[in-house]
C-alpha cells in the first residue's frame, strides 16, 4: 500500500482519517473506540476543544522562534512540568529527551558509565537505543554507544550492580514496550537509595507511564522515589510533538550555553499544546483517572484474569497489560478486535497492551473489556478448542 515509504512498521490493514472523542474512523467510514492513544499519545482525545483552541490561538500568533531567543511559554511549562527543583530541556520525542539524559549525565558526573535494565525501552536514536535491553531493537547497528551494562529488572542483584563507577542508572518504573511490567516497589526504593548512596544518578524515564497515564502525573510518585532526571514526551503534547528532560537544579551547570541543544526543541504550538494539557492535567482529574483505573482493574480480576490463556494481567491506572499463554498470538487477538472495532496495541512477550484516552468514559472502559473477554474466549477456541 505504502510504495514511498521505509518499511520499517508493519502496518494494520486500515488508516484513521479522523477522530472525535475515544474514536477513529477509517476510509470507509468504520469507527473503532481507541485503547492506543496513538501509543500513549492522545490522552485527552481527539477532540478536546482547549486545546485545540490553544493551539489555534497560538498557530495566529507566531509558529517558532529559535532557542536564541528566550520564550516565557516554555518558561511557563516547565514551572508547570517539573517538580520542584527542576529544570527543563525542552526536545521533540522521548528518545530525545533520553539523549539528553544520557548526556547531561555524563557531562555532570565527569563519569561514562550507565546502567540500563534487561527488557527496558529508551527510544530508537543510538544513544537511546544503545540504553535499550533488548536485542531485537539493536540487531545489525554495532557498534553501539559504548559504557552500557546491564542489569536484570526486579532483580536484586542489579543493586549490588550500582556502584560509583557509574554516571547513572535509567530505568521505567512501569516497562511499557517490555511488557507492561511495574517494578516492585521495595526493589526500585532499594535501587534510588544505592543510587545515592553510589553518586550514580536517577533516571526515570517517564515517556510512556507520565502525564496522568498511571493515575498520577509521574508514576514515579506512587514508588516513594526521588530521581535526578526524568523523561518524558508522548502524551505531553496530546499529539504535536514535544518532549522535555527534566533534571534537578544542581545539574544546571553542566548544562551551560553550548552544551546542548535543538532547533525544533519548545516549538510554540507544541508547546501551546503541552500548557494546554497541563492545565487540564489536575488534582481532580488525576482522582479520575485513578478511579476510571480501579473500576478497570476490578473488571480485569473479574473477567479477564480466569481466562485459560491469560497468564497475568499487570499495570496501573489506564496502563494495561493481558499477558496471554502461547496458545495465542496477541497479534491475532488484535487483528480480532480491530474486526470488531476495538484498537490495541501489542507489547513483548505476547502482551496485549492498552492504553487508552484517559477522557474515556467508565461505561466505554467498562464494554471495551467485555469485548476483550469475548475475543479472547473465541480465539482461545479458535487456537486448540481450549475451554470456555
Ligand atoms: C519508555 C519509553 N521511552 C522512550 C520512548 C521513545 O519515544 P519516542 O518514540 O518519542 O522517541 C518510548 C516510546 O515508546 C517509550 O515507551
Amino acid at each position: 500500500m505504502m510504495n514511498h515509504i521505509f518499511p520499517t512498521y508493519k502496518q494494520y490493514p486500515m488508516e484513521p482519517v479522523s477522530g472525535h472523542d475515544w474514536h477513529l474512523t477509517d476510509e470507509t467510514g468504520k469507527t473503532y473506540v481507541d485503547f492506543t492513544s496513538g501509543i500513549g499519545v492522545c490522552s485527552f482525545g481527539y477532540s478536546n476543544d482547549f486545546i485545540e483552541q490553544s493551539v489555534q490561538t497560538q498557530l495566529g500568533k507566531i509558529w517558532h522562534t529559535s532557542n536564541l531567543y528566550p520564550s516565557k511559554l516554555q518558561d511557563q511549562v516547565a514551572e508547570m512540568l517539573a517538580p520542584e527543583g527542576m529544570l527543563a530541556f525542552f526536545c521533540n520525542s522521548g528518545t530525545e529527551a533520553n539523549e539528553a539524559a544520557f548526556k547531561l549525565a555524563r557531562k555532570a558526573t565527569g563519569k561514562t558509565k550507565i546502567l540500563a535494565f534487561k527488557n527496558g525501552f529508551h527510544g530508537r536514536t543510538y544513544g537511546s537505543m544503545s540504553l535499550t535491553g533488548n536485542p531485537d531493537i539493536q540487531a545489525g547497528f554495532a557498534p553501539l554507544v559504548p559504557g552500557v551494562d546491564f542489569a536484570t529488572y526486579n532483580d536484586d542483584g542489579a543493586i549490588g550492580q550500582i556502584t560509583s563507577d557509574y554516571a547513572a542508572v535509567i530505568l521505567e518504573v512501569i516497562q511499557g514496550e517490555g511488557g507492561v511490567v511495574p517494578a516492585n516497589k521495595a526493589w526500585l526504593q532499594a535501587v534510588a537509595k544505592q543510587c545515592h548512596e553510589s553518586g550514580a544518578l536517577l533516571i526515570v524515564d517517564e515517556v510512556q507511564t507520565g502525564i496522568g497515564r498511571t493515575g498520577t502525573k509521574f508514576a514515579f510518585q506512587q514508588f516513594g522515589i526521588d530521581p535526578d532526571i526524568i523523561t518524558c514526551a508522548k502524551a505531553l503534547g496530546n499529539g504535536l510533538p514535544i518532549g522535555a528532560m527534566l533534571g534537578k537544579q544542581a545539574l544546571a551547570s553542566a548544562f551551560g550555553p553550548g552544551s546542548h541543544g535543538t532547533t525544533f526543541g519548545g516549538n510554540k504550538i507544541s508547546l501551546a499544546s503541552a500548557k494546554a494539557v497541563l492545565t487540564q492535567l489536575t488534582p481532580a482529574f488525576l482522582k479520575q483517572v485513578q478511579a476510571k483505573g480501579q473500576v478497570v482493574f476490578e473488571q480485569l480480576e473479574d473477567l479477564i484474569a480466569p481466562l485459560p490463556i491469560v497468564k497475568d494481567v499487570t499495570g496501573m491506572g489506564l496502563m494495561i497489560g493481558i499477558h496471554l499463554t502461547a496458545d495465542v498470538k496477541v497479534a491475532d487477538v488484535i487483528a480480532e478486535l480491530q474486526k470488531q472495532g476495538m484498537l490495541a496495541l501489542p507489547a513483548e512477550h505476547n502482551t496485549l497492551r492498552l492504553l487508552p484516552p484517559l477522557v474515556m468514559s467508565e461505561a466505554d472502559l467498562v464494554s471495551g473489556i467485555q469485548l476483550i473477554q469475548h475475543v479472547l474466549q473465541d480465539v482461545a477456541v479458535a487456537a486448540n478448542g481450549a475451554v470456555k
